[in-house]
């Protein structure tokens, strides 16, 4: 059940531009006029920035920079994204909550958010280093109505989209290693795990993990992952808002997908192909039990690697890892 706090701030929060008077908050919430204004006094504490003005009542000036589901929502423009999110100070990892939170029914465009995981998973059983506070740990629960075997195109549409929200602060050109990892300085800052779960040829749900490093300094990231990874910190030498970051990922992918789900996979092709790390040059193909050099030819309409095979031959490749 909501608190009187919860409820408080999501009064606030729904009369964001105007002030809403101490009589109706009481009213609202069943409580006495002091036990608003002391409410008032608590959430200052937090952070939040309240103006208060007499027969005019309480309105919010200022969000904490704090994540909560309310910081999250506050401002937040979205259509379908992130009308229901699940904020939780420490999890094992996102995914399992997500997970939880689809089979108990939640809607499409759930989110589940976290300041720390303590056992964040990354893809092919790798674990995900996810320090408290310092970046973003995100799972995004969607309901697609698309083939099962189409959902790694959701993986890459959600690679462009982190590629191109970071693209947008200055002096940070992200390149995408095949087929999801965000590379700033040929070093990684972000990876994707996606999760289905499916029946025979139906998404039941997709959850879309977005592991991004934020404001990690170097001696922030585990010492046997320093040398290949990074944050966002490390590469511009300033800290981000990872609030602020959250709402432009979350806008952005929300609008990348209902276009996806119009237009199909070719526009995500070219940007894909736009931010891809190394292709026309050598890479080197690790496959299950392989292991060569090839051209890195582009991605196939479908989003597979596209390189050559050992003898030269164009090969489509729709697990492997690539290396240089
Ligand atoms: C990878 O590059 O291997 C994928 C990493 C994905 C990490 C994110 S963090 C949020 C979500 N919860 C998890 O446990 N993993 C994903």
């Amino acid at each position: 059940m909501e608190s009187t706090r919860d409820r408080l701030i999501n009064l606030l929060a729904e009369n964001k531009d105007s002030f809403i008077s101490g009589q109706v908050l009481s009213d609202s919430l069943n409580i006495s006029r002091n036990a608003v204004w002391k409410h008032m006094k608590e959430l200052e504490k937090d952070g939040y920035q309240i103006e208060a003005k007499p027969r005019k009542g309480y309105r919010i000036k200022k969000y904490p920079e704090k994540l909560s589901s309310n910081t999250i929502k506050w401002g937040l423009d979205s259509k379908w994204i992130a009308k229901k999110v699940i904020h939780l100070e420490t999890v094992e990892s996102t995914q399992t909550i997500a997970h939880q939170a689809a089979r108990e029914n939640s809607p499409h465009g759930t989110i589940v958010v976290a300041d720390e995981q303590t056992m964040g998973r990354g893809r092919m059983n790798r674990s995900w280093h996810s320090s408290k506070e310092k970046g973003i740990w995100l799972s995004i629960l969607l309901r697609p109505e698309i083939p099962p075997n189409h959902a790694s195109q959701l993986t890459l549409v959600t690679a462009t989209v982190l590629a191109e929200v970071l693209s947008k602060i200055e002096n940070v050109e992200p390149l995408i290693k095949w087929p999801n990892d965000i590379l700033l300085n040929r070093k990684k800052t972000a990876g994707i795990l996606t999760e289905m779960q499916s029946e025979q040829d139906q998404i039941q749900y997709i959850l879309i993990g977005i592991g991004l490093n934020v404001n990690h300094s170097i001696h922030d990231l585990n010492e046997d992952i320093q040398s290949k990874a990074t944050s966002l910190r490390i590469e511009t030498e300033k800290e981000w808002s990872v609030k602020d970051i959250i709402q432009k990922l979350l806008i952005a992918f929300e609008t990348a997908y209902d276009a996806y789900m119009e237009d199909g996979f070719a526009p995500t092709k070219k940007k894909w192909e736009n931010y891809g790390f190394k292709i026309g040059e050598n890479i080197a193909i690790k496959t299950f039990n392989d292991k060569w050099q090839g051209k890195f030819l582009g991605i196939s309409d479908e989003g597979a690697l596209l390189t050559e095979s050992k003898d030269g031959t164009p090969v489509k490749l729709y697990s492997a890892e690539i290396d240089w």
